[in-house]
């Protein structure tokens, strides 16, 4: 079975060397292995909660898409898209939203930090609090489980949403999915061994100390922030300490063993820290130098990039969809066209057994069976009208069934002729046990 990967990354900025360390570059090698689904999203409802510049906005979804696109992402295999351009997920954010407990969200990190400062400041513990920020893990939520992802790959400041997205899902499985699971519980995944890298003042690299590298920016803007990495005042010559340098560190991330031991040698024998730099450059200019070109002409066509992305979308829709239709049907938001009708008749537990549903679309009058749990049993063909339908689910009761095991789904037939249609089993046990529940739920009571 392949393992669906999910993760999301927020457009408020232009991604650094750091991001691509520490969670681009492994995200794409990850994607590669046939075992696993990636599913691979710009969080630009996310950005929302956190920046009110629209330029900036914009930008950033620019540039992140051309930069995975850039780095090798293959978005034919992936599934790579914007969060905006899926709508089911804030519906289905909404009916978490309804099942979501005000004090879990109250214990969220960064709405307790936001809470701690106010209240360090004298202010209303609320002020300046969005419901944006407050509900974003149920938003995160919805990323998640619309897609039923089993890992979710982020960094540690994320794992108390993926605990709550877990939370958020298994009552929502609780609630609607009569004992079946609805949503699959995510795992988070933290990569231990993923670099994280330092800095040019040897703190963590980030866009918050303005310590960081660039990823794409020119050979010269790439060369200028290598100078300004901060060593020792060691002079030329003298021997330097690798375990004891951040420099040495990024050149770490980038570099075989060879290269490695080659470089420590060179700077234990005395190598200027000029020089180390430069070595650094290289080996960065080499690294990322294709791919800055890909880059660049990438962003230069921001229409194809555009198409990259819808149909990704589209790509991504083909599951949403249906699975938010079968989510609505779950909570009870269902069609008027739907008419009940209880399937076996004169019993008293009626409202405990399967029910025979009839609708009319496009091609004609169908109905399916659902079980007392309201999972569908079968789906019938089209008929030309209700009263052909209505025939077909007496005989099915009142007949002998005939059955016919397909590869992945069985048939109902009557008079050799296939009536209905059994959902897709992923075994051949899942199959036979949906036809022995059949043959109970139309089995007479008394
Ligand atoms: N909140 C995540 C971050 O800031 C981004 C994100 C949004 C995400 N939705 C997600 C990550 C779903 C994983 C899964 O890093």
């Amino acid at each position: 079975m392949t393992t669906r990967i999910l993760t999301g990354i927020t457009t408020t900025g232009t991604p650094h060397l750091g991001n691509y360390a520490g969670a681009i570059r492994p995200a794409i090698v990850a994607s590669r292995d046939p075992q696993s689904d990636s599913f691979y999203f710009l969080a630009d409802y996310h950005a929302l909660i956190k920046c009110d510049d629209p330029a900036r906005i914009q930008r950033s979804r620019l540039e992140i898409a051309a930069t995975w696109l850039a780095c090798g992402l293959d978005a034919d295999k992936a599934t790579f898209y914007r969060q905006s351009d899926i709508p089911e997920i804030p519906e289905l954010t909404w009916l978490l939203t309804c099942v979501s407990a005000k004090g879990l969200l109250n214990r969220a990190h960064a709405y307790k930090a936001s809470v701690d400062k106010n209240v360090e400041a004298g202010e209303d513990p609320d002020a300046g609090v969005t419901m944006g920020l407050y509900s974003y893990p149920v938003l995160m939520a919805a990323d998640i489980l619309m897609f039923n992802a089993h890992k979710v790959p982020v960094g540690r400041d994320q794992i108390q949403h993926v605990e709550m997205a877990r939370d958020i899902g298994q009552r929502f499985n609780h609630l609607f999915g009569n004992g079946k699971e609805l949503f699959t519980l995510p795992e988070v995944v933290i990569e231990e061994d993923v670099a994280t890298l330092p800095g040019l003042d040897g703190r963590k690299m980030s866009k918050s100390y303005d310590n960081t590298i660039p990823l794409f920016g020119s050979a010269k803007q790439l060369k200028d922030a290598v100078a300004r990495i901060v060593t020792d005042s060691r002079a030329p010559g003298e021997p330097k300490d690798p375990d004891n340098s951040h420099l040495f560190t990024l050149y770490q991330a980038f570099s075989t063993h060879e290269q490695q031991a080659a470089f420590r040698a060179e700077l234990v024998g005395g190598l200027a820290w000029g020089e180390a730099k430069q070595r650094l450059f290289e080996l960065l200019d080499n690294e990322l130098g294709e791919a800055r070109e890909r880059y660049h002409a990438l962003i230069t066509r921001p229409a194809d990039l555009e198409d990259i992305l819808l149909a990704g979308a589209a790509k991504a829709r083909r599951i949403a969809t249906p699975f938010l239709g079968e989510l609505r049907e779950s909570v009870g938001l269902r069609s008027f066209r739907e008419q009940v009708q209880v399937a076996t008749e004169g019993k008293k537990k009626a409202a405990k057994a399967a029910r025979f549903v009839s609708f009319r679309e496009d091609e004609g009058f169908r109905f399916r069976l659902l079980d007392a749990a309201g999972e569908q049993l079968l789906l019938s063909i089209a008929f030309a009208d209700g009263k052909a339908a209505g025939q077909v689910t007496k005989r099915l009761q009142a007949e002998e069934l005939d059955l016919h095991a397909e590869p992945n789904a069985f048939s109902v037939r009557l008079d050799g002729q296939a009536v209905a249609y059994s959902p897709e089993f992923a075994t051949d046990a899942e199959r036979d046990a949906a036809m022995q529940r059949l043959r109970e739920a139309l089995a007479p009571q008394e």
